[in-house]
Order: structure tokens, then sequence, then C-alpha cells
């Protein structure tokens, strides 16, 4: 069915944001297959973005857990994370469409910072919802958002993280749809976001397999990415469905790992439900009440996923597993010290996945998507090895 992933998917929104998700529909079958469209994109992608970005392998890491690593290196990347693949497709896409404005949640601030750079590249203006939970945890992102000329909304509502911020945006879209577009920052909410995202999202694979099969003349045994909304997680997958001999592995972030504490991982622990236009896996009480997350990680703190995840998990073509803050974080130490990289607390996850399994993959060649870089969560890592050291003191 049309939106749909098997039984995920969909466009449960009220009937006020059916006229612009259908122009948006009807403007993706228009200039997305267009060659002077592609030609352009890629010029923003190469020339103002930075790609190709490079696979590099781990020399350090790869010995020290038996098998080979190599990064597809996301956050080099402008900006800093894979975001900005998205907002430079939908930000281009939506000038085409006539729209003035774009508008985007952020958890992170690495898709709000990504979209205030495509807007003022692209001469359209930008206003970025951010919970504001999340405006002091990222601040250093807000102030770059401010730098690059966007307005920052900070949403005091719910939890004050990424759900509510997409509430918000969603609310605000509706009373501003003829100039502005909502440049939606994961794979996830109402058709066609989810096809939209993982269409910008994919050149992280496409390059990747090309890489893999160039410089080592083979695909890889495991390909790796953590899972927020799924946007860097379908990015890297999707050009690697096909391939049944590459094992593909979602990593969601499991909060503090103690029982009953909040997560952020719907696949692992949630059930089909209905949020943000979509049916997909989703954290929720009995009742169906959406429970709030919790992750150290700002990109990873959602209670929901793209509905593509949850078609590939039911069908069990990925395999999701989880990583707590505290793997994440020694993750992120290992990457630092023995390979010269700080990377994202997001991407941490999934390489705290390759870490934990190291005993089972022995030998592997291991792909995993370094969706982005360490910058902003040196306060957050600082925070973190502080409380350690005390707890460990006492
Ligand atoms: C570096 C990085 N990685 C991963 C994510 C998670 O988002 P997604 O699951 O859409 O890739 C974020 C979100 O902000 C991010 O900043």
């Amino acid at each position: 069915m049309k939106g749909y992933f098997g039984q995920f998917g969909g466009q449960f929104v009220p009937e006020l944001l059916i006229p612009p998700l259908v122009e948006l529909e009807e403007a993706m079958a228009h200039f997305l297959p267009r060659e002077d469209f592609q030609a352009e994109l890629e010029d923003l992608l190469n020339n103002f973005a930075g790609r190709v970005t490079p696979l590099t392998y781990c020399p350090a890491i790869s010995e020290q857990l038996g098998l080979r690593l190599f990064l597809k290196r996301e956050d080099l990347l402008h900006t800093g994370a894979h975001k900005v693949n998205n907002t430079l497709g939908q930000g281009l896409l939506a000038k085409k469409m006539g729209k003035k404005n774009l508008i985007a949640e952020t958890g992170a601030g690495q898709h709000g910072v990504a979209t205030a750079a495509a807007a003022a590249r692209l001469g359209m203006k930008a206003k970025v919802f951010m919970g504001s939970i999340d405006v002091e945890r990222q601040s250093a992102n807000v102030e770059r958002m401010s730098m690059l000329g966007t307005e920052v909304v900070p949403v005091e509502d719910g939890t004050q993280t990424l759900k509510d911020a997409i509430n918000e945006t969603l609310r605000y879209w509706i009373a501003h749809q003829a100039d502005t577009h909502y440049c939606f920052g994961t794979a996830a909410g109402p058709h066609p976001f989810p096809e939209l995202v993982a269409h910008f999202q994919s050149v992280i694979s496409r390059e990747a397999r090309a890489q893999m099969l160039e410089s080592q003349g083979a695909l890889p045994d495991y390909v790796v990415a953590c899972v927020g909304g799924g946007s860097n997680a379908i990015g890297m997958f999707r050009n690697f469905v096909d391939d049944r001999d590459v094992k593909i592995i979602g990593v969601e972030a499991a909060g503090t790992g103690e029982p009953g504490c909040y997560n952020s991982a719907p696949i692992n622990l949630g059930r089909p439900g209905v949020l943000h236009g979509q049916i997909s896996m989703l954290l929720q009480d009995e009742a169906g009440q959406v429970l709030p997350s919790h992750s150290i990680s700002a990109g990873l703190d959602y209670p929901g996923v793209g509905p593509e995840h949850s078609h590939l998990h039911s069908i069990g073509r990925v395999r999701y597993d989880m990583a707590t803050d505290d793997e994440a974080l020694q993750a992120c130490q290992l990457l630092s010290r023995a390979e010269g990289i700080i990377p994202a607390l997001e991407s941490s996850h999934a390489l705290s996945w390759v870490v934990k399994n190291a005993a089972e993959i022995k030998g592997a060649t291991v792909l995993l998507c370094l969706s982005g870089r360490g910058d902003k969560d040196m306060d957050i890592i600082r925070g973190a090895m502080d409380e350690r050291r005390e707890r460990n003191k006492q």
C-alpha cells in the first residue's frame, strides 16, 4: 500500500496537514527524477557539504578486537553529521516548490544546524523548534544556529525533548503551509517523509558499498548503524538490504540499562502504535500513552522509530540490538584514544555493539556508519566521566 512498509507507515495526521503532504509528494514525483535537480544536489553535496566522505580503516581497534573495522565518515561532513545530506535535498526541493521558509525540529541540534546552513546557502529563512532540555544540553549547536541566522524556538511542553519539538513544528506547519516547508529530520513521520529522507540519506550506502568493493574487492560481513528516528541507519542499510550475505545491525539506545528505567529502544522494548503521523514500533504504556524516552545522546532520545525499520525488523532482515549510556561512553573513549576520532555519542552506540559482540563476529569485516562527530557532546562526556569518578570513589 502507498506510504507503507509492510504494516508500518501511513499518514495519520489532522486533515489540515493533508494538502502540504500531497503537495510534497507531487513535488517529489516531479523533481527527484530530473537530471538537472540531481546535478544541482550533487554539486551542493560535493562542493558545499564535502562528499564523497572517506572510508577509514581502524587498525588499532581492528587488532584489539580481532576483526576488520571500517568507518563511513559522515562525521567529516560540513556541520558535523549526516543530517546535511537530507537538509540540502529537502531545502533544494522546497525552493523548487516556491517555498521561502524552512522549519525543522531538532534533538541533538545537528539537524537544526544542518537546516540552518542549508537555508543560508539556499537563500531561505529557517526557524527551528527544540525541546528546552535539549536547548540546554546541546547549547553549542543553539549558538551555531543563531550564527547562521536561524531562529531557535525552545519548546516547554511534555518531556521538552525531540518528541515535543516535532509536535510543535507540525502545529506551526498547519498555520504556515503556504510559504513554508517542514524539513523533517529523520526517516519517520507521516508519508512521504520516511521515503523522502531515506532517498536523500541513501547516498551513504551508495558510496560505502562502492568504496568497499573498490578498496577491498568484497562487501562487508556486517553493516552497523545507530538508530534514533532512523535516518543515518536507513541511509546506511538501503543499498545492502538486497545483499543477502551482508548482516545488518541497528543499535538502539538502552538509556541507563537499569530495569524499569526509561530508554529509547522502541523496536526492542515497544510495540506498534501511532506517533507523529505514522504507525511504527513505539514506547508506550498499557493504555497506549507514549512513554518518555531517555538516552545520554539527545539525537537518540525519541520514543518512536521510522516505519521502514519496524518493517525490516518484522521480516527479520535487520537485527536490532541495544547499547547503554555507559557502553556508548566507553566506545566513544575507545575510538578517540585508539584511532584519533571523537565520535558523536549517537554513533558511539553503534561502535559499542561491535565491541560487545567482537568474540561472536571474530574475523569479520565490519562497516560502521560514523554518523557524526563528538564536538557537540564534550560537556556531556565530561559530566558523565566526572560522575563515574565520583561513583568509583564512594
Ligand atoms: C550524529 C547523529 N547520529 C545519529 C542521530 C540519530 O538520528 P537518525 O536516527 O535520524 O540518524 C543524530 C540525531 O540528531 C545525530 O546527530
